[in-house]
């Protein structure tokens, strides 16, 4: 008898403890229980937003990929559901690995397949048992309540890699062509036969016959990214209007593997990047072949952004996993049974070409606020509004001249440290130290040069064992695993005498 993974996953979840983990987030979306990786399938749908996200339920004894499912309203608070993909199909026994949604509308004109509103688009992955050979296939999976999954009959779509390529073909992201009305199109992340990362653009007017057009080229970016790392996983594209040019500009979002730029920064395993130009059939033009992280954090990969329908327009949602490859050795498995977890999703803009990113959560104008202006301000004042609490947002603005200032979290013994710090050379630089925490190993300190002329302002969103940190308008944002003390509450200001820090708070817990 063939194996009810459905089952055994639901069993899983039913004896997990993973939330009760002191570490276990509170405003962040974490596995159930097992292992979490890439975000999928995000979606808005009349205000409620749901995540998927790759799920191994019986990490760390047995790795299959199935897609987990949750729900939130808020974007804060998130219901757990039955995971919606099971690699239980000749197709995708390996692994259902990640991609994309598309919500129809109701009167689209388009031969919606099953005339189901949500489609969603994902990797089939198989290895020969004996010969270990992959083989990667693209797949829908239709809904008409995002209760219910269902795969398609005639699976996979797209059996097997093109010619030029290896079976290194994945990840799928499909949109209506905004230039082409009945239209859509898919992006897929590929590995040449020459072992370079390169991505993929197929259009289909049903969602179920898809005809390759091509390679993604950059015509006006030099040659920068014909051999720019040896695979391009998790490929997006973003359309936004650029707030200082008033241009549209599409934004392509990738995590390129096995990339060593000329450039500060790129300390991570795999780095995600994004570069800025405008897409005409498969051109990314006038993108001059500069490129820059997304997140200059120790843990972040991977990223998607929220599809909606035409009907239910909104800002660009990105949410992405506050992780990366070859990181499963942290303290939750050991206490909980779980690892990693998403980032809260940001809202992006773009000015004068560079991403900015501010966390969803805002910070409501009656929270708490907190005026220190001390002449004795002693180092390391509690922040009274957070104590007692281990999830909370805060924002920091320094309203007088300060060559070091910011935060640590955790307690006197297991903490880290968040702070901006004046450098020689009078430019300000982003320093984040985990070295005293309780997960150090990938990375323990990291200095991040900001932008001339950010804002003296830092947002910090720290959920127990995760935090995210925004500088300025967004210029920089760090995403890290913060296994500070398990029961440790508040942060302490670091400041320099004299200096007047404003704080705004809000507590999630
Ligand atoms: C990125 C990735 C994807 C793949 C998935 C498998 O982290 O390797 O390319 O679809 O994870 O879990």
């Amino acid at each position: 008898m063939t194996e009810d993974l459905r089952a055994a996953a639901l069993e899983a979840i039913t004896r997990s403890h993973a939330p009760a983990d002191p570490d276990y987030p509170v405003v962040h979306l974490a596995p159930p229980i097992g292992r979490l990786n890439d975000p999928n399938g995000l979606l808005v749908d009349s205000g409620t937003y749901h995540a998927f996200y790759q799920f191994s339920p019986f990490h760390p004894h047995r790795k299959l990929v199935y897609w987990g499912h949750a729900s939130s309203r808020d974007l804060l608070h998130w219901t757990h559901h039955d995971p919606a993909i099971i690699p239980d199909s000749f197709y995708d026994r390996s692994g259902a690995y990640s991609g994309g949604a598309v919500v129809l509308e109701g009167d689209e004109p388009h031969a919606a397949p099953a005339e189901a509103p949500y489609q969603f688009f994902y990797t089939g992955n198989l290895k020969d048992p004996v010969t270990d050979e992959r083989t990667a296939s693209q797949c829908l999976v239709t809904s008409t309540d995002l209760e219910h999954f269902d795969k398609w009959p005639d699976n996979p779509l797209l059996p097997g890699h093109p010619a030029g390529y290896t079976a290194h073909y994945r990840d799928p992201q499909v949109w209506r062509d905004p230039d082409e009305p009945g239209s859509f199109r898919m992006l897929l992340g590929v590995q040449r036969e020459n072992l370079t990362g390169a991505a993929l653009l197929y259009r289909s007017s049903d969602l179920l016959s898809w005809q390759l057009e091509g390679e993604l080229t950059f015509p006006d970016a030099g040659g920068a990214f014909d051999h720019f790392g040896y695979m391009w996983e998790c490929p997006g594209l973003v359309r936004l209007t650029d707030e200082l040019t008033g241009q549209v500009r599409d934004v392509l979002i990738w995590c390129p593997q096995g990339i060593t730029p000329d450039a500060e920064g790129y300390e991570n395993i795999f780095p995600c990047v994004y570069t800025v130009g405008h897409l005409v059939g498969t051109e990314l033009r006038e993108c001059d072949g500069t490129f820059a992280e997304v997140d200059r954090g120790f843990e972040f990969y991977a990223p998607q952004a929220f599809a909606r329908r035409p009907s239910e327009p909104g800002p660009v949602l990105l949410t992405g996993w506050a992780g990366n490859a070859s990181e499963d050795d942290q303290p939750s498995i050991e206490t909980g049974g779980w690892v990693h977890a998403l980032t809260v999703p940001r809202a992006l803009t773009l000015r004068g070409g560079r991403l900015l990113q501010r966390p969803v959560t805002t910070l409501s104008d009656d929270a708490a606020v907190l005026t220190l202006a001390g002449e004795e301000l002693p180092a390391g004042v509690p922040i009274p509004a957070l104590e007692g609490h281990r999830a909370w947002q805060l924002r920091l603005e320094a309203a007088s001249e300060a060559d070091r200032w910011g935060l640590r979290i955790g307690d006197a013994d297991c903490y880290i440290t968040v702070e901006l710090v004046r450098a020689a050379d009078g430019a300000m630089q982003l320093s984040v130290d985990r070295s005293h925490s309780r997960y150090t190993q990938h990375g323990a300190t990291r200095t991040v040069t900001l932008p001339a002329g950010t804002p003296p302002r830092l947002e910090v969103l720290h959920d127990r064992s995760v935090t995210e940190v925004f500088v300025g308008d967004g210029e920089i944002a760090f995403t890290l695993r913060s296994f500070v003390a398990p029961y440790a509450t508040g942060a302490n200001l670091l400041v320099d005498v004299g200096v007047q820090v404003k704080a705004n708070v809000v507590v999630y817990d």
